[in-house]
């Protein structure tokens, strides 16, 4: 498997204060990787120093081969909208722009695909996410469960290699929760590496292999290997993962 990532003794200060100290860990290519630990443990820090969003104190950050840690604010822009994709709590949807302008605005920013492709390319993540009956309406006109979806939608519109997400379910019910989770297993079985951060064990339970934060360090992390199979390997894997976090005292 190529590795689609490789995290050299990060550390990261904000300040005096040392947030994240001497990381180390590689991602291959289609993983999908949960990160979890206790609210200040630095999981959103460590999600935003690897992504380029954060500059890192010291140490290395290798993207698709490439050292992307010593990258200008324009070039690792230009990577972020290229070969990332970002999905939040919370949609961060431009205001007064239909749920369709907002997808594919992103895919006219990078100019890699021609203004037909990204709108075909936007019609088809609508439908493939649910939302394409509400490609036209204005973002306050959907609920928060299609504003989730429409931000996936965005996130991959320029068909990036990794998908990062903070959270990415922290604000929906479990119904819609499993339903966004659903698309984000299918993005990553069709080959996008997922990376995202969560406090949910359902959540976590959908990724290949986990990894627990506490103080700034990865402490452990546990391999579940690939989210497929019938709803008692399903709850087999929540339960060996909860077992896994109340070890930790999660
Ligand atoms: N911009 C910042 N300036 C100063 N301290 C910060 C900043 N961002 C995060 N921190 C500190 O870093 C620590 C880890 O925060 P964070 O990564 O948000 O944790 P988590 O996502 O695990 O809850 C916390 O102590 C927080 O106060
Ligand atoms: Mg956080």
């Amino acid at each position: 498997m190529k590795t689609i990532l490789e995290v050299q003794n990060l550390c990261k200060s904000f300040e005096d204060a040392q947030v994240l100290s001497n990381i180390n860990f590689t991602v291959a290519e289609g993983e999908f990787i949960a990160i979890m630990g206790q609210s200040g443990s630095g999981k959103s820090t460590l999600l935003y120093s690897i992504s380029g969003m954060d500059k890192i104190t010291s140490g290395n950050v290798l993207f698709c081969g490439k050292d992307i840690s010593k990258l200008n604010d324009e070039k690792m822009s230009e990577v972020r909208l290229k070969q990332m994709g970002f999905i939040f709590q919370h949609s961060y949807l431009l205001k007064n722009l239909s749920i369709r302008d907002n997808i594919i605005l992103p895919g006219f920013k990078a100019g890699i695909l021609s203004r037909e492709k990204v709108n075909q390319n936007a019609d088809e993540l609508m439908k493939k996410t649910g939302i394409f009956g509400v490609a036209g309406y204005d973002i306050k006109k959907v609920s928060g469960g299609q504003l989730q979806r429409a931000a996936i939608c965005r996130a991959l519109i320029n068909h990036p290699d990794i998908l990062f997400g903070d959270e990415p379910t922290g604000a929906l019910n479990s119904s819609t929760t499993r339903e966004v989770m659903d698309i984000i297993n299918s993005i990553n079985e069709e080959g996008t590496s997922v990376i995202i951060v969560t406090h949910d064990a359902k959540v976590a339970a959908r990724a290949s292999r986990l990894i627990y934060l506490m103080d700034g360090n990865i402490r452990d992390e546990i391999i579940l290997g690939r989210y497929e199979g019938n709803e008692d390997i399903k709850l087999f894997r929540e339960k060996k993962l909860s077992e896994w976090l109340t070890k930790h005292g999660f």
